[in-house]
């Protein structure tokens, strides 16, 4: 039953404690809110010990890496490493169709490169002032995340895997050492967004809709290319600047355009062409453990529709996907 305003200097004690006089702690930063405001509480507590990682899965938005850097560097004053992975990613996605195995790949390599960075933060440390070892990680886990994979449907299926829920692997628990700092665990969406205005994280971060750690990867309904990818992400953007002109951004809890990977014939000209089907989406929530559709003017998504179609190559087909949650999901897979 704690108030808002004490949160943030109880979390800063508590995290100062936990970590101690000397240790390193290593967090991956997103751009998302969640993972911005734990890093915010890091720096805070713990100030140039706490080490922020971007690991750029190649399945993140159109420019969000360069964004994400220069916000947190900037504004928050936090120095961020930028570990660009996108092929590996990719290969060992390669023909990789099950979601819950993609999310699997995606988490495991995730974790590969946390341990390669916490020995290369370690290495880079020593010799300086802040030398020290790598012990915590942190995560921007939320109290839904926690309810969610905790959760059944039918005997003993966990509806999703959520890599950032039920703490880090053996390997690197036991390897490394590594514990898990979660500052937000007992937190819902809006709680975090307020510490984040107290914390004076910009408006347009707070904001920000939700974004999926395996990214764009989980919202291609089969095996993930290049090509694939690379259409989604420009349908998404499209998709997300349109709503941000026409002022809807904020009414709306979560919008993107996913793909699906069977082919639709369309015409161009006089040409008969098969092309992938973008499937927009977009909710509104206020926990995301259920949504109702959003209801944008149908003139509105036929212009979203025309300009996806006239200014993304091999798309013949857009769709509005018309399910609350439940019975579906947000995400696509
Ligand atoms: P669903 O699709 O389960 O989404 O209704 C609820 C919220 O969770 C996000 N989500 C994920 N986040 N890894 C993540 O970090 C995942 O594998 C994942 N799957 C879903 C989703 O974007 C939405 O905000």
């Amino acid at each position: 039953n704690w108030k808002m305003g004490d949160f943030v200097q109880l979390e800063i004690a508590r995290i100062r404690e936990l970590v101690g006089p000397r240790a390193l702690v290593l967090g991956a930063c997103s751009g998302g809110v969640d993972s911005t405001v734990g890093a915010k509480l890091m720096r805070e507590a713990i100030g140039d010990r706490f080490k922020a990682i971007l690991i750029d899965n190649g399945f993140m938005r159109l420019n969000e890496c360069e964004e994400v850097k220069e916000t947190l560097e900037k504004h928050l004053g936090i120095n961020l490493t930028v570990v660009n992975a996108g092929e590996l990613f990719m290969s060992r996605l390669a023909g990789v169709s099950d979601p819950e195995k993609k999310r699997k790949i995606i988490g495991s390599t995730f974790i590969d490169l946390f341990e390669q960075e916490a020995i290369r933060i370690e290495k880079e440390a020593e010799h300086t002032p802040n030398s020290g070892k790598v012990e915590w990680f942190l995560q921007g886990t939320l109290y839904p995340d926690v309810i969610e994979s905790l959760s059944f449907r039918g005997p003993s299926a966990t509806i999703k895997t959520h890599h950032n829920v039920g703490g880090l692997p053996e390997r690197m628990m036991n390897g490394q050492g590594l514990r898990l700092i979660e500052p937000l665990r007992l937190l819902f969406k809006d709680e975090v967004r307020a510490i984040g205005r107290q914390l004076g994280i910009h408006e347009s971060l707070v904001n920000r809709h939700p974004f999926p750690g395996p990214g764009i990867a989980i919202r291609i309904l089969g095996d993930c290319t290049e090509e694939r990818v690379k259409i989604a992400r420009q349908a998404d953007h499209i998709f997300i600047t349109k709503i941000k002109e026409a002022g809807l951004y904020d009414q709306i809890s979560q919008a993107f355009a996913g793909l699906d990977t069977n082919r639709s014939v369309g015409v161009f000209g006089d040409q008969r062409v098969w092309g992938y089907i973008v499937i927009l989406r977009a909710v509104r929530t206020k926990d995301f453990m259920s949504a109702e559709v959003f209801n944008f003017d149908h003139a509105f998504l036929g212009d979203v529709s025309r300009t996806i179609c006239n200014q993304v190559e091999g798309v013949s087909r857009v769709v509005y996907d018309l399910t609350s949650k439940p019975p579906g999901t947000i995400e696509l897979e």
